[in-house]
């Protein structure tokens, strides 16, 4: 993978979807600057999951001009979030929150991934981009999950089993909610953000959302590289962009 692959998807895919007929979903993913030239609205996210990393992220699509629904098991519970958000962002269900999102951004615990893939399978393989922040930890999701996991091709292709049809992009997998707030934006060299999946229309999508969040994301290939996307692995943490092609490209 040449950085000019990656650097082309965005660009390329622009040019695809307004051919055609949808380049406004092309359009949107851009920063929000290109919102307040007044072309077209952004894109609606809908978060399935706000807890830690969940909220950490949705703050930064919201500062960055994405409406957020975010969502969860107990979304009563998530008002206050929503509120000290200001008004891109509110709560929801987990059914409004698929039905709300141009696009999805899947940010719970693995062991819920069959269980929301059973209920909104069919809605969430209806979206252009799925992005996938989940891990599986054998502490939190059972050691018998992480075993399936590992025997299904690693997180990437297994999200994709548990997800059947949805155009999913890892991202964000070993960027500590602790930190992912204070990285975006990084004066001097940006934070980079690796990423994997198979559609490039969904990889363009990611990568606009992910620069307007003030990150630089890098393809490392396709979803069965999404594997590689877990915390405790090389491309953990916080590494330049250039560092991550480096890093990448030892990989297999
Ligand atoms: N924490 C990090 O720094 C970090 C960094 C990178 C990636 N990740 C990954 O991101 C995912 C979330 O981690 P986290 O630390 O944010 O966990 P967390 O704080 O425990 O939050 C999990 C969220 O998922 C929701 N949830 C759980 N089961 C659900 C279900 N069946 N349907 C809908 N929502 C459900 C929870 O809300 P309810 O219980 O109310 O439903 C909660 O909002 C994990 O896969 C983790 O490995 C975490």
């Amino acid at each position: 993978m040449t950085r000019n692959d990656t650097i082309g998807h965005d660009r390329r895919d622009f040019l695809r979807l307004a051919g055609l007929g949808l380049g406004s979903m092309a359009l949107v993913a851009r920063p929000a600057g290109a919102r307040a030239q007044g072309t077209t609205a952004p894109l609606k996210i809908g978060s399935i999951g706000a807890g830690r990393m969940g909220s950490a992220l949705g703050a930064l699509f919201v500062k960055a001009g994405y409406p957020v629904m975010f969502s969860s098991r107990h979304p009563e519970s998530l008002k206050d979030l929503a509120k000290s958000l200001g008004p891109l962002a509110q709560a929801g269900t987990v059914d409004q929150a698929v039905a709300f999102g141009d696009v999805i951004v899947m940010v719970v615990p693995y062991s819920a991934l069959e269980e929301i893939g059973k209920a909104q399978g069919r809605a969430l393989a209806a979206k252009p981009l799925l992005l996938d922040i989940c891990n599986p930890i054998a502490r939190r999701d059972g050691a018998e999950l992480v075993k399936w996991v590992d025997e299904n091709g690693g997180a990437g292709l297994a999200s994709a089993k548990l997800l059947p049809g949805s155009r999913i992009v890892r991202a964000f997998n070993a960027i500590s909610y602790r930190k992912v707030g204070s990285d975006a934006h990084r004066p001097g060299t940006l934070v980079g953000v690796p990423i994997a999946g198979d559609d490039p229309k969904a990889i363009g999508i990611a990568e606009g959302i992910i620069r307007a969040m003030g990150f630089d994301p890098v393809l490392i290939g396709g979803l069965a590289m999404g594997k590689h996307l877990v915390p405790g692995t090389p491309l953990a943490e916080e590494h330049s962009a250039a560092e991550i092609r480096q890093i990448a490209a030892t990989l297999r």
